[in-house]
């Protein structure tokens, strides 16, 4: 045997361990392949939900199917379990298994929104869980976010068999103690963790803690997975946007200017968590800092995703979840007007970062 064909042999059984390694099965449906059979069916559903109901688009549906999949997580409670009580089932569709109970928590107000939108999906795609449904769902609609991380998505959640009890879904008006240890029971997370998934109110209007108000954006960006949250939720607030006074919000740097303006809103748990000793230096080293903030925030919804959950037995299948828009690249700015100089610093060990201001009135601030 000459140099030549030993060279060949060599690399040729090299190729065939790496096939092997990473050899994928042709899906039934005849354009796609996947590394496991059991990922097939989510590009359909993929298709299906980005035709049908988030249009491909950063708008309210994908907003909505993202806050699903922390209000389906969250509530589980291995203390609750410990004393014998009902605990829930963490990311195990119970949302959408028993849509008279959890949707009607006050904590809850305006999920059955997301709920009524995706339940459609279970009859169209009958072998899909309602819990792979809800986590997938948040994992395609940010995916159309300019900015978003490309989410983990494990398949394999079993059919809740219970819903889960009142009283595990953090509310703006709670104490940070409180949602600190309520984060902590409920997934494990660290306080860093916490402001990392905060990163979601990035891509969040509130319908409901100003009942005056519709979609009131919590930053300038609403259709933009950037890191102007963590810039404006630090700017001096100067007035409330709608009649002002709500359970749960603080006052807003950008209020209603006219009829027409909508005007930025600001829950007060994001607000004390920008200034929490335990949380600020955390919450100001995301501004202007992208791809720390996307990481972040990917691997805590990582853990978010399979809360309740035996992983030993779900597959990944994240190649179907789609590649997000990329950002746009704009650095993070103060809003017109602002500068510093409005900046309330809470952080003791590190200074603000230097920003620009964006140029124009006040007026043009909310889209
Ligand atoms: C931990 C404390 C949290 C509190 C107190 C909180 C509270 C709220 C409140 C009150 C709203 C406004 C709902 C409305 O009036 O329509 C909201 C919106 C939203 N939240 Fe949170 N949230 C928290 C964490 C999270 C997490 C961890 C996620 C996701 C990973 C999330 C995702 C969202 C999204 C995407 C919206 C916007 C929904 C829309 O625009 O329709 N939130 N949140
Ligand atoms: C929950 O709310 C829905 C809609 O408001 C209502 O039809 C249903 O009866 C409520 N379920 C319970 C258990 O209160
Ligand atoms: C989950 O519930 C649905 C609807 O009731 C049912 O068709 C499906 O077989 C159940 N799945 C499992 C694994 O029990
Ligand atoms: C927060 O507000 C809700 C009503 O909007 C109330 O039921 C709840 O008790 C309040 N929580 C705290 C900690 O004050």
């Amino acid at each position: 045997m000459g140099f030549k064909s030993l060279i060949s042999i060599i690399s040729l059984s090299v190729f065939a361990v790496q096939a092997a390694n990473f050899r994928r099965v042709a899906c039934p449906d005849g354009v796609h392949t996947a590394t496991n059979a059991a990922c097939c069916k989510f590009f359909a559903l993929r298709d299906d939900l980005q035709a049908n109901l988030f249009d491909n688009q950063c708008g309210e549906d994908s907003h909505e199917a993202l806050r699903l999949t922390f209000h389906d997580a969250i509530a589980f409670s291995p203390a609750l379990k410990k004393q014998g009580k009902p605990a829930g089932g963490g990311a195990d569709g119970s949302m959408l298994i028993f849509p008279n109970v959890e949707p009607n928590f006050s904590a809850n107000n305006g999920i059955s929104d997301s709920v009524d939108s995706l339940t459609p999906f279970l009859a169209a795609h009958p072998t899909i869980s309602p819990g792979d449904l809800i986590q997938f769902a948040g994992a395609v609609g940010i995916s159309n976010c300019p900015g978003a991380p490309r989410l983990q998505f494990m398949a394999g959640r079993p059919n809740a068999t219970a819903p889960a009890p009142d009283g595990l879904i953090p509310e703006p008006n709670d104490t940070i103690t409180q949602i600190l240890a309520r984060m902590a029971d409920g997934g494990g997370f660290s306080p860093d963790e916490v402001v990392a998934l905060l990163s979601s109110h990035s891509i969040a209007r509130a319908d409901h803690v100003d009942p005056t108000l519709n979609a009131a954006p919590f930053d300038s960006t609403p259709f933009d997975f950037d890191t102007q949250i963590f810039v404006e939720v630090l700017l001096r607030g100067v007035g409330f946007p709608g009649k002002g006074g709500n359970v749960g919000e603080a006052q807003s740097p950008l209020p209603k200017t006219d009829d027409e303006d909508v005007g930025e809103i600001r829950l007060l748990s994001d607000h004390t968590f920008a200034r929490d000793s335990r949380t600020a230096c955390t919450w100001q080293g995301f501004v202007n800092q992208q791809a720390k903030m996307a990481s972040a925030f990917r691997a805590a919804m990582a853990k978010l995703a399979v809360i309740g959950q035996d992983t030993s037995k779900m597959i990944d299948c994240s190649e179907a979840v789609p590649i997000p828009v990329p950002s746009k690249g704009k650095p993070a700015t103060f809003p017109a007007t602002k500068t510093n100089a409005d900046i309330e610093q809470a952080c003791a060990s590190a200074p603000f970062p230097h920003l620009a201001t964006d140029p124009g009135p006040v007026e043009s601030l909310i889209p």
